[in-house]
């Protein structure tokens, strides 16, 4: 079978301002100059589908649900998301996106499920959107614990997909699984750790599922990688944020190649780091790297 590519971005937070989490500094008002840039890039380099890490949306509103299908049409794909805590800010976010997430090439969540998986040539890519408060599934309240949760339900049809699979599997989801490393910031401490009760139950998978070979995540606006032994974890840079960063994964029977590809000049839109943070968009070898199969 020959190879097959898509793309990964993360983190658009459509509908913001300029407050919130963010490392490098925002291209408001520049939607439609990044989607459509996107959709171009997606076009010049055989792109089969889009994979967005989650924080679609600022606050998960019907007015940003259709905001992001007017953008996300621009990419003439199929987009996939596992939902961000940014995207179920509001009790009935998670049924406005199963309801009227989508574009006409398809429904960001298939089916309205929380998890599916999706067809990468010689690979399976499977998709959470996970839960975000001991007491309300699919909600994220803002002044409470944020500590990202996967119920029993959830585990079980992770386990079934990536089994069904059969053969290697890309996970994605909102929720990082590796601190920002204290090498990479040039600091004594690691920043955002993953909750230990999420890292434990993706243990608890990878340990079940040999084939997941790596894990794909946003939410910390960075840029980075980390091994666990049986699979690699990365993060990717916001893709409002500069430079506009964008991961190309190339799927063979061979191996996952990862790339990383900033479009803010291909763009025209400004590129320079805030310096303080420039070990956001991270060293060479978390940009790009090679998992052999
Ligand atoms: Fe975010
Ligand atoms: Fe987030």
């Amino acid at each position: 079978m020959s190879s097959m590519r898509f793309a990964y971005i993360t983190d658009t937070h459509l509908g913001c301002n300029e407050h919130g989490h963010q490392m490098q500094s925002r291209y408001l008002g520049h939607d439609a100059v990044l989607f459509d840039g996107l959709g171009q890039w997606i076009s010049d380099n055989d792109v089969a589908f889009v994979i967005h890490g989650g924080d679609m949306t600022d606050n998960g509103t019907q007015e940003e649900i259709d905001h992001t299908n007017a953008m996300c049409e621009r990419l003439n794909v199929p987009v996939y998301v596992s939902l961000g805590n940014h995207d179920l800010i509001h009790p009935d976010s998670m049924e406005r996106w199963r309801n009227s997430g989508r574009t006409s090439h398809g429904a960001y969540l298939p089916d309205g499920q929380d998890c599916f998986a999706v067809d990468a040539g010689s690979v399976t890519v499977v998709v959470i959107s996970h839960h975000w408060n001991p007491q309300h599934d699919h909600q994220w309240i803002m002044d409470q614990s944020q500590a990202a949760r996967i119920d029993q339900r959830q585990e079980n049809t992770l386990n079934q997909l990536m089994r069904e699979a059969n053969r290697p599997v890309i996970a994605a989801s909102h929720m990082v699984l590796n601190p920002i490393s204290a090498q990479q910031r040039n600091t004594e401490e690691p920043l955002y750790p993953p909750p230990s009760e999420y890292l434990t139950s993706w243990q608890r998978i990878a340990a079940s599922n040999p084939n997941l070979r790596l894990a794909l995540c946003g939410h910390n606006h960075t840029t980075t990688r980390h091994d666990h032994g049986s699979f690699i974890s990365c993060t990717t840079g916001s893709y409002i944020e500069r430079p506009a960063q964008v991961r190309l994964i190339t799927t063979s029977p061979e191996a996952i190649t990862v790339e990383t590809h900033s479009l803010a000049d291909t763009l025209g839109l400004p590129s320079e780091l805030k310096p303080e943070q420039a070990w956001s968009v991270g060293p060479q070898d978390c940009r790009a790297f090679t998992i052999k199969l």
